[in-house]
């Protein structure tokens, strides 16, 4: 870890999901020049870096996660001017752009993949997994796609089996060809050469698997009532023997350009997904961490104890990670409701580590509500799970009143999370009190407090529902206090401290003047140490 900090552990990373921000164009769909002019909104919000969701072609399997060329932009979202005007436009305000990275499938569109299933004779053939049919003709293994459905397909000719763990539209590449992985480094250095900061690597756990390709074990927890998707234990199709020699390649072409970044999304339990920082901190920058995602109860002390965890098992030097939730999950004011929204915004940024915000939760924005028989576009993870639609949290950002939220001129490609002009940027920029400029205040109090940004961690006696840690700084320590139960608690501070910010707004910034502070159902403060 360098000494000084990176810009990376500093900042906010605000994630796009760039078919969902401005569409300029007018044909419903969000699109680069719509980012390039929301630059502006980036800027005055505070955050860091930007992470863009897939921006290249994509037949749309799984929504650009599936991809038909690396090397260019989606003619939907512009094109690579466009995407250097974007580029220039974020850099000009200081920001940095972080694209997805998708190596472990392509599109089944993909030049290389129609090349390789035109047989064993093809140059191609190997980039990925075919094989011949298990007994009585069934696919080669038990493995199952994490939509939910087998994870092989056949193909007449060549009359064999190719690997999807996703959508079948989205061929998995075979990492143990070595072209294939130079293949992927050159997409890299195509990108960061052009200026890219770094990327959001997708499902990097998954590019080894067991080289012999064994059936997945069975799940001797799985019942009826639990998903299908949990019957078998993924021990064979992911994280395999070289998993993490996979991560150092990848690194090592980060390391080529100076002050890049790589984030990388690994959804294992804590203690594996940790060890994607590498031993010696030669692996990835930022494992994503998911366990805020996993909460149970919403409870102080299970929040507690999962900090105390994650921070326990972090390799020493490496640098935390936090998110709510991104494009695959509910969005977080749904998860925990709109008393509690506030709160678990002040959580993930005053903990200590790099905070990845998802688009659209500074306005407070909830899921949307949509019935799948009237969609025209449809997530393959509720073609096999509706229930699990990731379209909820996907919706279009609401900026003003007025026709689609000033989204888009026309009929936008996915409806409205919400039709109240509350929801939008203009109105809740006009408000004090709004959910967007509490964010906004959290997030300029967080660069310019290095206790927030840098600073140590560690927990604090609370009592019973309140969640309370410092963060240390030789530059002067915070205090932050959560409260995550729905009644008023009563906490000491020390007499000479002062209330920096609190979810509660204005009202409740009066200087502590006695060593206790009520604190209000779901209230959040952040109090400073002088
Ligand atoms: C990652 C993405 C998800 C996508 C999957 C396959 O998990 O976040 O949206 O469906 O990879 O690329």
């Amino acid at each position: 870890m360098p000494e000084r900090p990176a810009w990376w552990q500093r900042q906010v990373i605000y994630q796009i999901y760039p078919r969902s921000f401005l569409d300029t164009s007018g044909d419903g769909i969000g699109d680069l020049e719509g980012i390039r002019v929301k630059a502006d909104y980036l800027e005055w919000l505070g955050i860091g870096a930007v992470w863009l969701s897939p921006i290249y072609p994509s037949p749309d399997a799984d929504l650009g996660y599936d991809i038909s060329d690396y090397l260019t932009v989606d003619p939907r979202f512009g094109t690579l001017e466009d995407f250097d005007a974007l580029l220039a436009a974020l850099h000009e305000r200081g920001i940095k752009l972080i694209l997805d990275l998708v190596p472990n499938h392509t599109s089944d569109q993909h030049p290389w993949f129609v090349e390789s299933r035109s047989g064993p004779e093809s140059p191609k053939h190997g980039w990925y997994v075919w094989r011949e049919s298990g007994p009585g003709g069934s696919p080669p293994n038990n493995w199952e796609s994490y939509f939910g459905s087998p994870a092989w397909s056949y193909v007449e000719p060549p009359g064999t089996w190719y690997l999807h763990s996703f959508d079948r539209g989205q061929p998995d590449l075979n990492w143990e060809n070595p072209e294939v992985r130079r293949a992927m480094q050159d997409v890299m250095r195509f990108w960061l050469d052009r200026g890219v900061d770094g990327f959001r690597v997708d499902v990097l756990w998954l590019l080894s698997k067991d080289p012999e390709l064994r059936d997945n074990p069975v799940n001797p927890e799985w019942n009826d009532g639990l998903p299908p998707w949990l019957r078998l234990l993924r021990q064979n199709s992911e994280d395999g023997p070289r998993a993490h020699e996979y991560a150092r390649l990848l690194r090592s072409v980060i390391d080529e350009f100076p002050d890049r970044v790589m984030v990388g999304e690994v959804v294992l339990p804590p203690a594996r997904a940790v060890s994607f920082h590498g031993e010696r901190l030669e692996e990835v920058h930022l494992p994503h961490n998911f366990a805020l995602t996993e909460l149970a109860t919403w409870r102080a002390d299970e929040i507690r104890t999962v900090v105390r965890e994650y921070e326990r098992l972090l390799p020493p030097g490496a640098w935390p990670n936090w998110l709510l939730g991104d494009h695959d999950f509910p969005r977080i004011a749904s998860r925990v409701g709109p008393d509690r929204t506030r709160l678990a915004l002040m959580l993930l940024l005053t903990l200590r580590g790099t905070p990845t915000w998802y688009y659209g939760d500074e306005l407070g924005l909830a899921n949307a509500h949509f019935q799948l028989s009237t969609m025209t576009v449809i997530d393959p993870q509720a073609s096999t799970s509706p229930e699990r639609d990731r379209l909820v949290a996907r919706t279009p950002m609401q900026w003003s009143p007025g026709p689609h939220a000033g989204f888009s001129r026309v009929e936008p490609w996915l409806p409205l999370a919400s039709d109240d002009p509350a929801f939008t940027v203009e109105r809740q920029r006009e408000s004090p009190d709004s959910v967007l400029n509490f964010v906004r205040a959290l997030i300029h109090l967080r660069r310019r407090t290095d206790a927030l940004s840098i600073g140590t961690y560690r927990s604090l006696p609370a009592p019973p529902d309140v969640f309370s840690f410092e963060r240390g700084h030789p530059d002067g320590a915070v205090q932050v206090h959560l409260n995550f139960g729905d009644r008023e608690q009563e906490i000491g501070v020390p007499l000479e401290s002062r209330m920096l910010l609190s979810t509660a707004g204005a009202k409740a910034m009066d200087a502590p003047d006695t060593p206790r502070v009520v604190m209000q159902p779901w209230e959040g403060m952040i109090i400073s140490m002088g």
